[in-house]
């Protein structure tokens, strides 16, 4: 049997997940675990890079989206899910890496002058840039280069990361003469983008999400405060659908196509209030995520049967890892 081409695709434990998470990259894992060997790390060390001063609810965080992938259908039979801090081969992958990486080529990352900016207007100690921040894309070519992956799902934020990966891995085999490491490939996930319900990105730090762990009533409260067609003043105003902002993009996302054209069609001739067309939107959305909410509480209630996936995760990529870094020794001539 051919063996499985790799995949290794890492998240930021910034607390509990939302929608976007779920549509944007959760649905996308799901189906690649079934073709491929999947690493799906929690990244606590990327999460440092920008917050080694607040820790205190950083083993909190990681185990919640642990949670959230395992909710959403991450399977631990078919993918390898486990905590980035807990394979310290990929520490010593980065002090290798870091050695062949020009300085520019982290000083020209894209997402580093985003982070600078954003730790600019942070009041305090931390607003500069750590030397852990700047290796923030040599600490992520080490993740995937680890387990010397094919493939790395991410999103279109992250592709530049990727190719500066690639570009890490023909340095590493130009410089040490071999065809050890593989060029990794970006896979960009494909996703209905869902915006907050205030029609920005969403984000957990806007106040403008809907959490995967969300119960139903919080959900609905939420949705009820979706921006709409803003022209609409009385339920029997004639609606437009396509200047609804939020609740109609909704419909699309989450409704069939009966329902959609149901919703547009009544909205359109007036025979649709915008309240009643939101409470009817919070019910079906509520049904989608039943099941994953109702496994979420299961491993709420069962951290330790948590902590075990994770053992037995970090287990198998820590082995994966130990030969790479076995090999990546030899191939250097270290001692
Ligand atoms: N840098 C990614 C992010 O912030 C997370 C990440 C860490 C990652 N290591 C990775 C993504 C390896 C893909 C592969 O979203
Ligand atoms: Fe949007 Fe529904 Fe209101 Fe029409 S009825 S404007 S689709 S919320």
């Amino acid at each position: 049997m051919e063996e499985k081409k790799r995949i290794m695709s890492g998240m930021r434990p910034t607390g509990r997940l939302h929608l976007g998470h779920y549509l944007g990259v959760l649905d996308n894992w799901k189906n690649l675990q079934d073709k491929y060997d999947c690493y799906f790390s929690v990244a606590d060390w990327h999460a440092l890079t920008t917050g080694y001063d607040k820790t205190d609810v950083l083993k909190e965080n990681v185990l919640n989206v642990v949670i959230d992938w395992l909710a959403c259908g991450i399977d631990p039979e078919k993918a390898t899910i486990f905590v980035q801090s807990t394979i310290p081969e990929i520490a010593e992958l980065n002090v290798y890496l870091g050695m062949v990486t020009p300085q520019n080529w982290v000083e020209r990352d894209p997402t580093l002058k985003d982070m600078a900016k954003i730790l600019k207007n942070k009041q305090g100690q931390n607003s500069q840039i750590g030397f852990g921040l700047m290796g923030y894309p040599v600490l992520m070519s080490a993740d995937i280069m680890a387990v010397n992956a094919h493939y790395v799902p991410v999103g279109k934020d992250q592709v530049a990361h990727v190719e500066l990966t690639r570009d890490m891995v023909r340095r590493f085999n130009n410089v040490y003469n071999t065809d050890y490491f593989v060029e990794p490939q970006p896979l960009l996930n494909t996703c209905s983008l869902i915006c907050g319900v205030d029609g920005q990105k969403m984000g957990k730090s806007f106040n403008n999400d809907i959490k995967i762990s969300d119960d139903d009533t919080t959900t609905q409260k939420r949705i009820m405060q979706c921006i709409t067609d803003r022209s609409r003043v009385r339920k029997d105003d004639l609606g437009h659908p396509d200047k609804c902002e939020v609740a109609f993009k909704y419909w699309q996302i989450f409704g069939n196509e009966n329902e959609i054209s149901n919703v547009c069609s009544e909205c359109s001739a007036g025979q649709r209030g915008c309240a009643d067309c939101k409470r009817q939107l919070a019910a079906k959305i509520n049904e989608r995520f039943k099941e994953i909410r109702e496994r979420r509480v299961y491993y709420e209630n069962n951290i330790s049967e948590v902590k075990d996936i994770l053992s037995a995760g970090t287990e198998k990529a820590r082995n994966v890892s130990k030969k790479v870094l076995s090999d990546v020794r030899s191939i250097i001539g270290m001692y």
